[in-house]
């Protein structure tokens, strides 16, 4: 009998579409998370004059920065209730699972530290290692800023109502410091005010 040998595709283009495929897969909700986070990530690349390089690292650890939830089971991820501990222990593991995942592949530093660390909260109170401050990766604290506004932003099926754009601004700049690392989160807070302005006088 042949053994089940994993052999992991040569180009990160390739373990990006087979990785993207089974989050579809397993989650449209994931996705489509994932593919906001990954666009606006860009966005907010954009606004910090990153390189075209960066920006495509942060395209592609934007889709994948929740992989790790492959390995997590979704009536748990989708749960409308509240979670035990050890529920929620169990979902955070999904940033360790990920990484480990997206070792075997060939994908560039930036993309494995947002998989790892966009869980890490800038006082050190984040997982799973509590990084602090500096120590989390740039594109890490880049993408833990635009995680969260998705999730307070959009519809998810855990969460009946979406909150407004104005809660979400609030929640950002009230966790600037603690859960953000503050440059960051006012650079976001202006692109999103930016943003909103241009959207109001392109309807008006
Ligand atoms: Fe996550
Ligand atoms: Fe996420």
């Amino acid at each position: 009998m042949t053994p089940n040998i994993f052999v992991p595709p040569t180009s990160e283009a390739h373990a990006f579409s087979i990785l993207a495929g089974q989050m579809r897969q397993s989650s449209i909700e994931n996705a489509a998370h994932a593919k906001r986070v990954s666009a606006l990530a860009v966005l907010f690349g954009r606004a910090l004059d990153l390189s075209v390089n960066e920006l495509k690292d942060l395209k592609i650890a934007g889709v994948l920065h929740d992989i790790g939830k492959l390995h997590i089971p979704l009536e748990l991820l989708h749960a409308p209730r509240s979670l035990t501990l050890d529920e929620t222990l169990l979902i955070r593991t999904h940033p360790e699972r990920g990484y480990a995942l997206a070792c075997r592949f060939n994908f560039a530093p930036r993309i494995l530290e947002v998989i790892h660390y966009h869980h890490e909260r800038y006082d050190g109170a984040g997982y799973p290692h509590g990084l602090r401050g500096t120590e989390i990766p740039f594109y890490a604290r880049l993408a833990a800023i635009v995680d969260v506004y998705d999730a307070i932003i959009s519809k998810r099926i855990y969460q009946v109502q979406p909150r407004s754009f104005a809660d979400s601004m609030f929640e950002i700049e009230r966790c600037a410091g603690t859960q953000f690392d503050p440059a960051l989160a006012a650079v976001f807070i202006q692109l999103m005010h930016r943003r909103t302005r241009r959207r109001f006088h392109k309807v008006h």
